[in-house]
């Protein structure tokens, strides 16, 4: 049985590390519905939001606003400093904007609602290398600590999502496991 449940965890835990963070998600920007506003205040701001969630490609960015009052445009670095919505790389006003990053590194967007950019209402989403996905992930546990009970922390902003996830994967894990 030992041989067993080793085995299972270290398929667990391989079949985790292949498709566990590859999984694409969907982040809605800001967090919540008609988050994409002028900040209140600089606390308040989209890009502390984005400091604190992590992006990978094929992750999809989810906008949910107004479409009749504003806008999302992808612009490039110099157009974000400047908040000059004349030349966008691309122009959103659906009110519910997707977009999905399909390569690693900054991507900036501002609004096109006059003046809303100029009062903080933009944002950079930086996407993360596929080679660089396990940054901050803590280096793999050996299988005997994974005996004493499996400490995978979620990461995602989707728990649920992830735990769903997590539990078809360790019965995927245990299946495997027997045939090996
Ligand atoms: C905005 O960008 C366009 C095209 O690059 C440029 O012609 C224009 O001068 C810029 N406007 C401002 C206010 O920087």
């Amino acid at each position: 049985m030992a041989v067993f449940s080793r085995t299972a965890s270290a398929s667990l835990l391989f079949l985790f590390l292949l498709f566990g963070f590859s999984a694409a998600k969907e982040l809605l920007v800001g967090g919540k519905i008609d988050a994409w506003k002028v900040p209140s205040s600089e606390t308040d701001s989209l890009n502390q939001w984005a400091e604190k969630s992590r992006f990978k490609v094929d992750d999809h960015l989810v906008w949910k606003y107004d479409g009749g009052k504003d806008s999302v445009l992808q612009v490039n670095k110099e157009d974000y400093a400047n908040c000059n919505s004349s030349n966008p790389i691309e122009q959103y006003n659906d009110g519910n904007t997707k977009v999905k990053p399909d390569r690693p590194g900054p991507f900036y967007f501002i609004s096109g609602a006059k003046g809303h950019c100029e009062q903080g209402q933009k944002l950079i989403v930086v996407v993360m290398s596929p080679k660089k996905r396990s940054i901050g992930v803590s280096p793999a546990p050996s299988p005997a600590e994974l005996e004493e009970g499996p400490a995978v922390a979620p990461t995602s902003s989707a728990p649920v999502l992830r735990t769903g996830l997590v539990t078809v994967l360790g019965l995927l894990a245990i299946y495997v496991g027997f045939l090996i």
